[in-house]
Formats: structure tokens, C-alpha cells, sequence
């Protein structure tokens, strides 16, 4: 492969959505900022220069980071932040993947606005499994917020209570024209009548999944977290944050000048109160070829308009993934750990913290603070990063190797009323030996109500290999699991009220987080990591950190 050079300068840059200007930190001075571009195989080497006060890391969100455990990014995870004036190289390889991902600050809320696309193309003379689209367009969904972000997560944090809902969806940065003041601030695709076109769509909004549709088109899915799948037709898709998922868009041979609406708007189930705000974009079709003057124009129709699931359609959310297939063919085989070395049943969902005296707390019964835990446990971030504890041997007062490996004490997961909100905090990790062969069943509790949480995981794909409502059986569940073409993702939405199984194989020595990829969610403790062991052989170890890794 090649090695592919990047200069990312974090610095402040003027913004204005809804009529708001404001100073955001970003990378160049761009808004979404620019695409990492790669073939597989490529080597990629990102050189970040803090210039703003922030602490910033970014991270390359799904990209496997086989042996390159101190390129991966997670603020106190594997590694300190990068300080004012500092500069850090990020340098990894792209091995065994194909499709979109997205790179995003990964300390508090700084990917509010530090955010973009990873486009991995495949190698060299390697075609598609699908016809070559005529072209590619990234598609990513944000989240726009009139105040700092920063701000509100602190003031959240501080005071208990929830923080507040963005101000706006976006695509690309823009918000689109069903919003105030906005309709010049609109996403267009332009599109020839006729061809086909490779979407990209990113989820990078911090606090919502999102339903996504084309008024009067049908969609293609190709590929879910830079795997292909087997294609399969929708009107609708859902992709949660974290997430990314590979389109086809054929557009109409008929439709000269015609203009639809994209849209996309929240699938959420467990928000009081929810702000029914819908991004927006424009698909304009060009006019016709000049060969062709008598062609009918669509000039002057009214804007078509798609329909979107209701905001809590929880089983369209179920059957859409249950559509999500590996190719599972000998070009692109499915690796579906057969036998499990180590199983793993974790309960995922919010809870209460009492709150701490001298404090008021505006969090659920007015003296508590929200908390968000796995297995009861609310995970806190050391003060200097897990991994470099755990390769120089001083994991001492930096992190403890006892995590549950199932619940505490069980209860009945989604009844009403929750019985169990008890959460202590820790820092607390899962010690793996190399290639150990890993089941996990992440179970949603009802504890403040009954909410689907992207989980996202580090360092590794996972197969889903089974899901399902209410409580996961041990005895019956397990012999219905796909173990042939099961999805291979990085995110995984676990069920409203219900529980998702995934497998992987521990073949990555390092320090990896687990977390809701709902932002608040992980602000609340939602998260935890695991440590995988170095193996036997030379190509089984991680080397040491690069020279210039930040120090706390
Ligand atoms: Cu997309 Cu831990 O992150």
C-alpha cells in the first residue's frame, strides 16, 4: 500500500448556523472537516498541532488498529490529550477494510464540531461487489448546538440534571430549510438522470439515532462500518450514532430539474421531552441533455416530501437490522468465532447517583445525579491513559481488574418497575488473554426507562449474532444465533428493552473502551474497557508508543 500524509491544525474558526455566529474549534478551519481518503492497505499518517486551549485527541472510529493501539485515540484510554501546542502523530495501517468511517475529537463533547469522513476504497484493481457508481458523496449527519457544547455537558455534569437538546441536525453542517432561517443553508446533491451513486452516510451527531430517507427513491444498502453486506432494498434507513452504512441511489431516468427531499430525524424511545427537529437536504435532478429539447421539465413541481418513521418506531428498528447480512462468500469470508472461550452478560442503562452533599442536584427526584452504567458499574477515566499503565506495568492506582463479568446481582431487566439502581463508580477494566474468543450479550435495562444504546467497541469488529426483546434466556436464546452470515460491525444498537449477543475474537493486544455512542450516555459513565494481553509471537505484541505520545 501507500502511505497517505495529513496535517490537521485544531484552531478556532467563525461558524454561523440559524442566524448564530460562533467560534468553534476545528480542524483547518473546516466545517465538517476534511476526509481522511485511503485505499485498503494504506498506511495513514495524520500529524495533529494543537493551537487551541482545548485538550484535544482524535480518534479513527472503527478503524481496527491492529497493533497500533496508541493511534487509536480515546482521551485517557490510549493516550493523554494533546496539549496546547503540542503535536502528536497519529500513524496506523487500513487492513481488512472496506467502505466509510469517520475520524472525531474523542475527549468531553469536542466532536460536537471535530468530525469527518474516513473513505476507504478498495485496493488497487479491486472492484466494488456491486456496479462502479457513477460517483461518491459523503453524507454526515451532526449536531448543531447555538452554545458551546463544552458548556453545556459541564454545567450538566455539575448540576445532575440532563443537558440540553442541540439546537439543530445537520448534513454535511447544514441544517436545511425545514429549520428558521436556514433554507439558504442547505445541503444539494446534484444528480444526472439515469446514474448511480455510492451515499456514504455518516451518523457523527452526538445524541440521537436517526431515521434517513429520499422522498419517491429506493436505497441500496452495500455495506454497514466498512463491510459489505448483502445488498437489500429500503425506503428507510436507521443508523445510530457511531454507525456508518454504504447507499446506492439510482436516480430516476425520467425526472429533468425535479427536486426531492432527503431528510433525517431521531429514532428515540426513551427522551421526555424531544424536540421533533428533521435535518434536511435537497436531491436535485439536472436538466435533461441538450441532445433532448422536448424533454418535460419537473421545473415547477411541488417538493416531494418522504415519509419517516414515527420518532419511536422501535420495531422498524428491529426488522431494519435484522436485514443487515455478511456477504459471507469466499471473496469477502465471515470469520464468526465458532466455539466461545469467555462469555460475558452485560446490563447497559442509565441509573442515579446520589448527589454529593454541599451540592444541589437537578437530576431525577431532585437530589440525585443522573448516571449511566455496565453492570451497575459507572465507569470514571483515570488521569493518565489505561494503556500506558498497563504496557509499563503500573496499573497500580490507574485502573482495577475486577469489572463484573455479569451482573452484580441480577434482576428482572425490563420490568416495571425497575427494581436495582444502585451504581458505584470505578475504574474498572477486563483482562484478556491474546485470541481469546469472546461472546457478549448486552442487555438494556428498563432503570429510568427503556432506551436503545449504540455500543460501540474499540479495536475490533464484532459479529451481532443474535437479538431480541425483554430479558435474554440463557437456555433458549443461544441455539437460534447466526453464526453463518451474521452483520460484522464496530456499533451496534442494542434494543430498546431488549438485549443484542455479538462475538469476537481478542486477536489486538491493547487497551480498548466500550461505550454507548450516545455522548451524554458516556458522560454518565456508560462505558468500560478491555485489556487484551499480549501473544507468544513477535507479530503478536504491541510495539511501544511512539516518542512523541502526550504526557498527562
Ligand atoms: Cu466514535 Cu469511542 O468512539
Amino acid at each position: 500500500g501507500n502511505t497517505r500524509h495529513y496535517k490537521f491544525n485544531i484552531k478556532l474558526q467563525n461558524v454561523t448556523r440559524l442566524c448564530h455566529t460562533k467560534s468553534i474549534v476545528s480542524v483547518n478551519g473546516q466545517f465538517p472537516g476534511p476526509p481522511i481518503i485511503a485505499r485498503e492497505g494504506d498506511r495513514v499518517v495524520v500529524k495533529v498541532v494543537n493551537h487551541v486551549q482545548n485538550n484535544v485527541t482524535i480518534h479513527w472510529h472503527g478503524v481496527r488498529q491492529l497493533r497500533s493501539g496508541w493511534a487509536d485515540g480515546p482521551a485517557y484510554v490510549t493516550q493523554c490529550p494533546i496539549q496546547t501546542g503540542q503535536t502528536y502523530v497519529y500513524n496506523f495501517t487500513i487492513t481488512g477494510q472496506r467502505g466509510t468511517l469517520f475520524w472525531h475529537a474523542h475527549i468531553s463533547w469536542l466532536r460536537s464540531t471535530l468530525y469527518g469522513p474516513i473513505i476507504i476504497l478498495p485496493k488497487k484493481n479491486v472492484p466494488y461487489p456491486f456496479a462502479k457508481p457513477y460517483k461518491e458523496v459523503p453524507i454526515i449527519f451532526g449536531e448543531w448546538w447555538n452554545t458551546d457544547p463544552e458548556t453545556v455537558i459541564t454545567q450538566a455534569l455539575q448540576n445532575g440534571g440532563g443537558p440540553n437538546v442541540s439546537d439543530a441536525y445537520t448534513i454535511n453542517g447544514h441544517p436545511g430549510p425545514l429549520y428558521n432561517c436556514s433554507a439558504q443553508d442547505t445541503f444539494k446533491l446534484k444528480v444526472k438522470p439515469g446514474k448511480t451513486y455510492l451515499l456514504r452516510l455518516i451518523n457523527a451527531a452526538l445524541n440521537d439515532e436517526l431515521f434517513f430517507s429520499i422522498a419517491n427513491h429506493t436505497l441500496t444498502v452495500v455495506d454497514v462500518d466498512a463491510i459489505y453486506v448483502k445488498p437489500f432494498k429500503t425506503d428507510t434507513i436507521l443508523i445510530t450514532p457511531g454507525q456508518t452504512t454504504n447507499l446506492l441511489l439510482k436516480a430516476k431516468p425520467h425526472f429533468p430539474n425535479a427536486t426531492f427531499l432527503m431528510a433525517a430525524r431521531p429514532y428515540a424511545t426513551g427522551r421526555g421531552t424531544f424536540d421533533n427537529s428533521t435535518v434536511a437536504g435537497l436531491l436535485h435532478y439536472e436538466p435533461p441533455p441538450k441532445s433532448s429539447p422536448s424533454a418535460p421539465s419537473f421545473e415547477n413541481l411541488p417538493l416531494f416530501k418522504p415519509t419517516l418513521p414515527p420518532l419511536n418506531d422501535t420495531s422498524f428498528a428491529a426488522n431494519f437490522t435484522r436485514k443487515l447480512r455478511s456477504l459471507a462468500n469466499t471473496q469477502f469470508p465471515a470469520n464468526v468465532p465458532q466455539n466461545v472461550d469467555k462469555r460475558f452478560f452485560f446490563t447497559v442503562g442509565l441509573g442515579t447517583n446520589p448527589c454529593p452533599q454541599n451540592q444541589t442536584c437537578q437530576g431525577p427526584n431532585n437530589s440525585t445525579k443522573f448516571s449511566a452504567s455496565v453492570n451497575n458499574v459507572s465507569f470514571v477515566l483515570p488521569t493518565t491513559a489505561l494503556l500506558q499503565a498497563h504496557f509499563f506495568q503500573q496499573s497500580n492506582g490507574v485502573y482495577t481488574t475486577d469489572f463484573p463479568a455479569t451482573p452484580i446481582f441480577p434482576f428482572n431487566y425490563t420490568g416495571t418497575p425497575p427494581n436495582n439502581t444502585m451504581v458505584s463508580n470505578g475504574t474498572k477494566v477486563v483482562v484478556l488473554p491474546f485470541n481469546t474468543s469472546v461472546e457478549l450479550v448486552l442487555q438494556d435495562t428498563s432503570i429510568l426507562g427503556i432506551e436503545s444504546h449504540p455500543l460501540h467497541l474499540h479495536g475490533f469488529n464484532f459479529f451481532v449474532v443474535g437479538q431480541g426483546f425483554g430479558n435474554f434466556d440463557a437456555k433458549k436464546d443461544p441455539p437460534k444465533f447466526n453464526l453463518v452470515d451474521p452483520v460484522e460491525r464496530n456499533t451496534v444498537g442494542v434494543p430498546s428493552g431488549g438485549w443484542v449477543a455479538i462475538r469476537f475474537l481478542a486477536d489486538n493486544p491493547g487497551a480498548w473502551l466500550m461505550h454507548c455512542h450516545l455522548e451524554v450516555h458516556t458522560s454518565w459513565g456508560l462505558k468500560m474497557a478491555w485489556i487484551v494481553k499480549d501473544g507468544k509471537l513477535p507479530n503478536q505484541k504491541l510495539p511501544p508508543p511512539p516518542s512523541d505520545l502526550p504526557k498527562c
